[in-house]
């Protein structure tokens, strides 16, 4: 028997433990023994719960107990994880994770440290929740030039966002419908501002690279500013608004950013709806594919975690490498990036000729909204197209435009 423990028993640990539990046989079969776990760390008591009596406060009870092979860490957030993370590889424990906070903090770090203590990081449910992307690209695709990874990586806003559009629904009431159901995180800022796509793209990033792209240096744009006109615009084009994380590999660096995207009808983005996420990839050989599938969510998020420890308990005592290095990668100025934009303008303060030479492109009106146009713009670069609103009176709003 291998015995297992999970770090935090929330949402996503519970999870863990019921997978464990309601699929033994499967995860029997996988790893050829049964998986138990014996420790449930968490500041809480859990009254009546299955795992009652396995709850422990004090980390070294795990780190200090020898049949321990495989810890499940499903704390979120960095500290305490990060310290938690580092003592169990260290013993040589292999951690299976959905934290990718810790993972965009200090992925290349743990990696190297499990390495050193010949065992794992695993850390397949901190993008994408149940959709297996990470071993898809360090498994699968690793023979590939990875050359353009573009997903829908956060299952609360594209929950929201899909809300917004087919039932007229206002902001606030769907992230409150989205917490209830337990997609978004603690601080929901971190899913409608972008950090979380703007950590997950990160993570994708370098494992397409094999070096280290910094969260901090992804250009970040959440949903918060979208509104009920602008889905107006979307309805009158054919298209639908989502919050893309992007990465594209150029001759010297990454393209990489997080924003809300018109999407035409053709964009293979564009049915992705509700909590799903997806992943489309483009390999130099392969061309395009893509992976689809739940992106929060208990049971989901918790089912790729229990396929890491299941690895995990496959490979006791080996190390299985990811190529993820500390070197830096390059992160290219979003600035220099080209694309088409929507731009809505205040016609009491510019009139459409005048927006039109500004930007050229074609003019889109909607019956509602009287007081305003926008326009689809030609291909331009986020220089130009800053520096045209800037100039320019009564701009109410930009959204990019992906072809
Ligand atoms: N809050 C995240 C989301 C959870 O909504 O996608 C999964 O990482």
């Amino acid at each position: 028997m291998i015995r297992a423990a999970i770090l935090g028993y929330g949402n996503i640990g519970g999870g863990v433990a019921e997978v464990i539990t309601k699929n033994q046989d499967q995860v029997a079969k996988a790893v050829g023994d049964s998986v138990e776990i014996k420790y449930v760390l968490d500041l809480r008591e859990f009254p009546g719960d299955p795992m009652e009596k396995k709850v422990v406060h004090d980390i070294d009870t795990i780190i200090n107990d020898p049949e321990i092979k495989v810890i499940a860490e499903t704390m979120g957030g960095d500290e305490p994880a990060y310290t938690f993370t580092k003592k169990a590889l260290e013993a040589g424990k292999s951690v299976c994770t959905s934290n990718k906070e810790l993972v965009a903090n200090h992925g290349p770090e743990l990696m190297r440290i499990a390495k050193e203590h010949d065992c794992n990081y695993f850390i397949e449910a901190s993008v994408g929740g149940g959709i297996p992307i990470i071993r898809t690209l360090n498994e699968a695709l690793k023979q590939e030039h990875i050359l353009n990874v573009t997903g829908i990586v956060n299952g609360t806003t594209n929950y929201i966002l899909t809300k917004m559009e087919k039932e007229g629904a206002a902001y606030a009431d769907v992230l409150k419908q989205a917490q209830d159901l337990g997609y978004a995180e603690r601080n929901p800022e971190a899913d409608v501002e972008g950090y979380d796509a703007c950590r997950k793209i990160a993570i994708l990033s370098s494992l397409m690279s094999g070096k280290n792209v910094d969260f901090k240096e992804v250009y970040t744009e959440g949903i918060t500013k979208i509104g009920a006109e602008d889905f107006l615009y979307a309805k009158k084009m054919g298209k639908t608004i989502k919050l893309l994380a992007m990465s594209k590999k150029e001759e010297n660096g990454y393209n990489v950013m997080v924003a809300p995207f018109y999407l035409g009808e053709n964009h293979p983005l564009y049915p992705v709806n509700d909590v799903f996420n997806a992943v489309f990839v483009k390999g130099d050989m392969l061309d395009d594919s893509m992976y689809y599938g739940r992106g929060a969510g208990k049971l989901p998020t918790a089912s790729a975690v229990v396929a890491d420890m299941i690895q995990a308990a496959k490979n006791l005592g080996r190390n299985l490498p990811v190529e993820w290095s500390d070197e830096k990668e390059t992160v290219l100025p979003v600035e220099n990036t080209s694309r088409a934009f929507f731009v809505r303008l205040d016609i009491n303060q510019v009139t459409p000729q005048q927006a039109l030479d500004a930007f050229g492109g074609t003019l889109v009106e909607v019956e509602e909204l009287s007081d305003e146009v926008g326009i689809l713009t030609k291909v331009m670069t986020e220089k130009d197209c800053k520096a045209k609103c800037e100039a320019l009176k009564g701009v109410k709003g930009v959204i990019r435009v992906e072809a």
